[in-house]
C-alpha cells in the first residue's frame, strides 16, 4: 500500500504548487522544455501556450503528483506542459471547427495566421506533448504509460468532437444521454489524460486510479455543462451554440419538451438552419424552463462529482482534487465539494 505524504492542506504548499507550475508556462522555461526552435511553427505553438489559459489540467497533473511523492516536482513539468500541449492543440482545431475568431479575448491562431498554418500548429503541439512524454526520465512501463493514456485520450476527444461536427453537418434530433456522451468525449478526456498522467507518474495503485477516472468523467461533463451555459447566457452578438446548430443539452431538452412551440421550433431550425430559424431557437428556448432544467442537471452532476470525489480514499489526494474543483466552479456555491 503506497503512502500519500504530502497533505497540501497548508496554504503556503498550494501556493507553492500553484506558482511552481505557473513557472513552467514562463517563456523561459517553456523555450527550455519545447526546445525553443525559432522556426514559425515552433514561435506561433509556444506563443498559444503563453498567451493565456487557467491551466487547471495541467495543475492537475503537478498535484496529483505532489499529494503522492515527497521530494522536489520539477522532474514532471515535462509531462504537465505535455497535457497542456495536448490541451492548447484542441483548443486551436477546436477553434477552427467552430468559426471562432476569438479567445482569451484576442484573435484565434487561424484568425491570425490563416488555417493551414492553424492546422500545423495544433498538430506540431500534439507531436510535442508525445516527444515530451516519451523522453521522461522514468521507467519503460512508465512511459509506455504515459503514451497510452495520451493516446487513448486524443482518441477520445477527436470522436466526441466528431460527433459534434457530424451532428452539425446533418441535425438530427439528439437525446440527452448522447449529449452526455460526447461531453464526456470531448470535454471529460483532457482531464482523465491530465490526471492519469499524475498517476502513472506517482505510481498510484489500480483501484485509485479507477476511482480517479469516474472523478474525471464527471467533472469532464460538469466543466462542459458550465461552459454551454455560459455560451447561452451570453449569446448576443456572436454565433453561440443554438445559432451554429451545436448538439447541447440545450438542444437535447428543447427537442423532448413537453410544449408544442418548442419542438416545433427545433425542428424547423434543423431543418434549415436559416439565422432567423436559429435565432427564433435561441429565443423560444430561453423563455422556456429549459435553461433552469439545464441548471438543475448541472447541479446533479456537480453532486455527483462531489460523491465521486468521496469515493477517493487516499486523504492527501482526495483534499487537492476538492480544491482544484472549488476553483474550477467558482460560482455555483449550492454545491460544497
Ligand atoms: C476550454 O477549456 C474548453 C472546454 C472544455 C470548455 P478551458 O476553459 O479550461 O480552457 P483554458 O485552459 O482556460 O484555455
Ligand atoms: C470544448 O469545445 C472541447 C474541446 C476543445 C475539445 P467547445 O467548443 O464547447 O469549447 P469552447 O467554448 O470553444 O471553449
Ligand atoms: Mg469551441
Ligand atoms: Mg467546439
Amino acid at each position: 500500500m503506497m503512502e500519500y505524504p504530502n497533505t497540501l492542506t497548508d496554504e503556503r504548499q498550494w501556493r507553492e504548487l500553484t506558482a511552481r507550475v505557473a513557472s513552467w508556462f514562463s517563456p523561459e522555461a517553456l523555450a527550455r522544455i519545447t526546445g525553443g526552435g525559432a522556426s514559425a511553427t515552433e514561435r506561433y505553438g509556444c506563443e498559444w501556450l503563453l498567451i493565456g489559459g487557467k491551466r487547471w489540467r495541467p495543475l492537475l497533473t503537478a498535484a496529483i503528483y505532489r499529494a503522492s511523492v515527497e521530494g522536489p516536482i520539477d522532474a514532471i513539468a515535462p509531462a504537465a506542459v505535455a497535457v497542456e500541449c495536448f490541451h492548447k492543440a484542441s483548443l486551436i482545431h477546436d477553434d477552427i471547427e467552430d468559426d471562432d475568431n476569438e479567445r482569451y479575448g484576442v484573435a484565434t491562431v487561424h484568425a491570425r495566421y490563416g488555417v493551414p498554418m492553424a492546422i500545423n500548429v495544433g498538430d506540431w503541439l500534439i507531436g510535442e506533448g508525445y516527444r515530451l512524454l516519451a523522453g521522461m526520465a522514468f521507467p519503460d512501463d512508465v512511459r509506455s504509460e504515459l503514451v497510452r493514456v495520451a493516446a487513448e485520450g486524443h482518441r477520445q476527444l477527436c470522436l466526441g468532437q466528431g460527433n459534434e461536427l457530424a451532428y452539425c453537418s446533418e441535425p438530427k434530433p439528439c437525446s440527452e444521454d448522447e449529449v452526455i456522451l460526447l461531453y464526456r468525449r470531448k470535454t471529460a478526456s483532457a482531464f482523465e489524460v491530465a490526471v492519469q498522467i499524475g498517476a502513472a507518474l506517482a505510481g498510484i495503485d489500480e483501484a485509485t486510479r479507477s476511482r480517479l477516472s469516474e472523478w474525471t468523467r464527471l467533472i469532464g461533463i460538469a466543466y462542459q455543462i458550465q461552459d454551454d451555459r455560459e455560451d447561452f447566457s451570453s449569446v448576443r452578438g456572436r454565433r453561440g451554440d443554438i445559432l451554429a446548430c451545436r448538439p447541447t443539452l440545450y438542444l437535447a431538452l428543447a427537442g423532448a419538451s413537453t410544449e408544442q412551440e418548442v419542438r416545433d421550433a427545433v425542428e424547423a431550425a434543423q431543418r434549415d438552419r436559416s439565422p432567423e430559424r436559429l435565432e427564433r431557437l435561441q429565443t423560444v428556448i430561453a423563455a422556456s424552463s429549459i435553461p433552469r432544467s439545464v441548471d438543475a442537471l448541472f447541479l446533479t452532476y456537480c453532486r455527483q462529482m462531489r460523491d465521486a470525489l468521496d469515493g477517493i480514499a487516499p486523504v492527501p489526494l482526495r483534499g487537492i482534487l476538492k480544491r482544484i474543483t472549488e476553483g474550477a466552479f467558482p460560482r455555483d456555491a449550492e454545491v460544497k465539494f
